[in-house]
């Protein structure tokens, strides 16, 4: 389904299903040539990721592995805190591997400085981020994120594996909810 098929939910449309799909297939350009010769492993954070993951993964000309990681945020009862609980952990021993973690937004950079620090503390090869979507005005901690898709404003945003109240994911484009669906 479409952005418009929902346009009494939301307030604008930030990014086309058609800018995504363009998007994706530079950077997956970029990616093969930049991992040309290496064993690449993209590890997909869920549940947001899963529809940026698809995409891309079809999008590189090459056969790549694909793994997946769960997490959530706890402590102090806020997302805020930056403590990550593992509730899904990767299947494959990350040692010596040339990782790209893919995800569908950085908002406070939490997750993944969180998540950084994990991997390269399991003697990962290399770690290196493509998020979709950045929200630079969110920022609480730096990331180093390699590949970025749109930098995007500090709204609430749904679509293409984002969610609200775990809604709207199957929605091909990303757009800012209307505040009349969360207040
Ligand atoms: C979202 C998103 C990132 C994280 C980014 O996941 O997929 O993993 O939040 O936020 P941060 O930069 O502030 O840490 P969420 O916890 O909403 O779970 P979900 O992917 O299952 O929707």
């Amino acid at each position: 389904m479409r952005a418009a098929d929902i346009s009494d939910q939301i307030t604008e449309v930030l990014v086309t299903e058609e800018q995504i799909r363009a998007k994706l297939d530079e950077i997956a350009a970029r990616v093969a040539a930049d991992y040309a010769g290496r064993d690449l492993l993209l590890v997909g954070v869920l549940k947001g990721a899963v529809m940026v993951m698809a995409d891309f993964a079809r999008a590189l000309p090459d056969v790549v592995p694909m793994d997946w990681m769960a997490v959530s945020s706890y402590g102090s009862g806020t997302k805020s805190s930056g403590v990550v609980q593992i509730r899904k952990d990767l299947d494959t021993d990350i040692h010596d591997k040339h990782v790209l973690i893919v995800e569908d937004i950085i908002d406070s950079g939490l997750t993944l400085s969180w998540l950084l620090e994990n991997f390269a503390s399991r003697g990962a090869a290399s770690v290196e981020v493509f998020a979709l979507l950045r929200k630079p005005e969110a920022a609480k901690v730096r990331v180093d994120c390699k590949y970025v898709g749109f930098d995007i404003p500090n709204e609430f945003v749904i679509g293409y594996g984002l969610d609200y109240a775990e809604q709207y994911r199957n929605v091909r484009d990303v757009a800012i909810l209307a505040p009349h669906v969360y207040s």
